[in-house]
């Protein structure tokens, strides 16, 4: 015998309204989890696509530095350059300023002149036979480029040189090994 229904009063829904009437939970989990899995796959399949040209000429790039050529740049005739002076030229590009100093008879070192701080020029002070940048009183060994005193932390990079029939050359850049 059918029970004798409550009356509606507006707040209690009826069963065919119950929103969850065509759902099988167990199957809804089963989709969602699916349904993640797929999209997670396929941001990641996405992001390793886009990325993958990125990677090539980056990878380019860096070969592309170890084989870098320079072009040679007479920066100098000795017979113009007393031992313990200085002599600023540009190498490679005419903005990148470099420093070329006569250590001994025949000896000489250059340096891109650009200080690893803060990018200030860095000068030859030969009364103390050091590479000063005056921004933050940086030093650095002018025999060998590295930071002595003050805030910088990486060497100036230094610039390869050949000496040919009494002119001294630029020839490239060293690598900055860190
Ligand atoms: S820029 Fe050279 S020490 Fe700061």
């Amino acid at each position: 015998m059918d029970q004798p229904k409550e009356p509606r009063n507006g707040k209690v829904p009826f069963e065919e309204d119950n929103y969850t009437h065509n759902i099988r939970k167990n199957n809804e989990r089963l989709l969602d989890r699916r349904g993640f899995m797929k999209t997670m796959v396929g941001a990641a399949g996405l992001f390793a696509v886009s990325t993958l040209p990125w990677g090539a000429i980056a990878a380019q790039e860096l070969n592309g530095l170890k084989q870098k050529a320079y072009s040679k740049l007479k920066i100098a005739d000795i017979s113009a350059l007393q031992v313990g002076d200085a002599v600023e030229f540009a190498y490679p590009g005419e903005h990148d300023s470099a420093l070329l100093v006569r250590l001994g008879e025949n000896s000489y070192v250059a340096y891109q002149n650009a200080c690893t701080h803060l990018k200030c020029p860095v000068f030859w002070s030969k009364e103390k036979a050091e590479l000063v940048c005056p921004c933050h009183h940086g030093l650095f060994d002018v025999k060998t480029g590295a930071p002595v005193a003050g805030p910088p932390r990486r060497p100036l990079p230094e610039i390869l040189l050949s000496v040919e029939k009494g002119s001294i050359y630029a020839t490239g850049v060293k690598r900055y090994e860190a």
